[in-house]
């Protein structure tokens, strides 16, 4: 690896980056595709003679969402460079290699999004009555150009999960047109209609100081807008989640909670169909005109719309596995023809790495075992913590270690094998065997201290 090896201690690397991952979701789905599009038809409606109200509660909810998107919202999009760039530069690496033009062209799309946002709020006041045809125009071009900015990413998100051909015909139109790129495209931007469309209904619902007839027509347009909102999603996660390989799929439960659940496999399936109906009842609240239903309902369903987020992208990360890229790279970034190569010639794997853990105030063996760790398991577990590896192995003898670091990748399917020679693994068993037994003493005195 020509990359220094960075891991978050205790959080692990993958719930900092999924905490990330989920507030830039959020916002850029929500509100700079959803809520903004609900607001530009809001506007346009004004245009088309429907009422002074609808351009009314656009111009009130611009500002704030002009700023969130603005400052949250591009700060946690660079922050998913940031993290992924540094926790996996190798498997970054290979996808800029491979994705380069979709990723320099969505450079420019995220510009021309940033400026034709501002031209909408800073245009407003001058247009909305000289020229409101115009500011709709800007409007609608902003809210496709933030749509093709999302085309422009989920084909490369589709490609990590399913990369169908790519690992044997390396063509890119393969491995970015894959099974779950169009079915995704819909599912993120329904799924944004929807969350802005909540966030909209809830300020109506709550805020609105127009009549009750306006409040009514407002809350109806809302209504409408989440049951499509509803059906697309429902329809593209359908279809995408088909086109995942059965064998991915199996762990969705998994995925969500980790081991906890497994034993309740009537959980999930049952909290999300509770979910779906919370959501659907609040869109028929919304239809029906009613604004005390809509607020007892929106709080809920705003909330189950971020859970559902999380699940989705929660899932959609984890099933694939062992890998970073399905059929090329395992997720501790060592890809599978190296992997297998050094398998079965017995290769040490430090020579390898041009960044080891080093500090002057540990031993030389303990460096290289704490070396081994971060490359071959540090991507998913910490040393303590999130599902630290001190505890899932606390109780294990030294010999029992020694033989699981040679089985990972059969005891779970979704962990890697670990790479290394055999005295790189007796290097590292010694380690691992020492951080369980320190876990077991902690427990064991806290116990005592009980
Ligand atoms: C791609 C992610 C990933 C990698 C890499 C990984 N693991 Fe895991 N490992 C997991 C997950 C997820 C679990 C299950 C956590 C749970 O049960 O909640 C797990 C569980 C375990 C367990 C407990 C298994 C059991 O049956 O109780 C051990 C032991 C373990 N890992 C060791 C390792 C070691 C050693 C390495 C490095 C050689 C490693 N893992 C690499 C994801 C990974």
């Amino acid at each position: 690896m020509n990359f220094p090896i960075l891991h978050i201690p205790v959080v692990g690397d993958g719930m900092t980056i999924a905490l990330n991952a989920v507030l830039h979701v959020c916002i850029s789905h929500g509100l700079a595709i959803g809520l903004m599009a609900m607001l530009v038809l809001f506007q346009t409606l004004t245009w088309k003679g429907k009422g002074q109200f609808w351009a009314d509660i656009a111009r009130t909810l611009l500002g704030p969402l002009v700023i969130v998107t603005t400052s949250i919202g591009a700060v946690t999009g660079v922050g998913i460079w940031i993290l992924t760039g540094s926790l996996a530069p190798e498997g970054i690496g290979a996808l800029i290699h491979l994705f380069f033009w979709p990723w320099f062209i969505e450079w420019f799309a995220f510009t021309a999004e940033v400026i034709l946002l501002l031209c909408y709020y800073y245009k407003w006041d001058k247009l909305i009555t000289s020229k409101p045809a115009t500011l709709a125009a800007i409007g609608w071009a902003y809210v496709a150009t933030s749509i093709v900015s999302a085309i422009l990413i989920t084909g490369i998100l589709g490609f990590m999960l399913t990369p169908q051909g790519w690992p044997w015909a390396r063509s890119f139109t393969e491995a970015y047109f894959n099974p779950t790129f169009v079915p995704q495209v819909f599912l993120r931007v329904a799924g944004g209609l929807g969350i802005g469309v909540l966030l909209l209904m809830a300020w109506i619902a709550w805020r609105f100081k127009g009549t009750a007839h306006e409040r009514g027509r407002a809350l109806r347009a809302c209504g409408i807008a989440l049951m499509l909102a509803l059906v697309v999603t429902a329809a593209a996660s359908h279809v995408y989640f088909s086109r995942i390989p059965q064998t991915y799929l199996t762990h969705w439960k998994f995925a969500v909670a980790t081991s906890h659940l497994s034993q309740m496999p009537d959980f999930l399936p049952a909290a999300n169909v509770g979910a779906v109906l919370v959501l659907l009842l609040a869109a028929l609240a919304a239809y029906a005109r009613r604004p005390l239903l809509c607020r007892l309902l929106c709080i809920p369903a705003i909330l189950l719309s971020i859970c559902f987020t999380m699940e989705f992208e929660r899932v959609r990360e984890f099933v694939r596995g062992p890998y970073l890229m399905p059929g090329y790279m395992h997720a501790s970034q060592i890809t599978l023809v190296e992997s297998e190569a050094m398998l079965t010639e017995d290769k040490p794997l430090l020579p390898r790495l041009r960044w080891a853990i080093t500090t002057d105030n540990l031993p030389p063996a303990t460096q290289a075992a704490k070396t081994l760790f971060a490359a071959n398991c540090g991507v998913c577990h910490a040393e303590s913590g999130i599902n630290g590896i001190d505890q899932r192995l606390a109780g294990r003898t030294a010999d029992g270690i020694n033989a699981m670091l040679g089985i990972t990748q059969r005891l779970a399917p979704y962990m890697t094998p670990f790479v290394g020679s055999e005295q790189e693994r007796t290097l590292l068993t010694e380690y691992l065997f020492q951080l369980a037994s320190n876990y077991s003493r902690r427990i064991q005195q806290a116990a005592r201290e009980k």
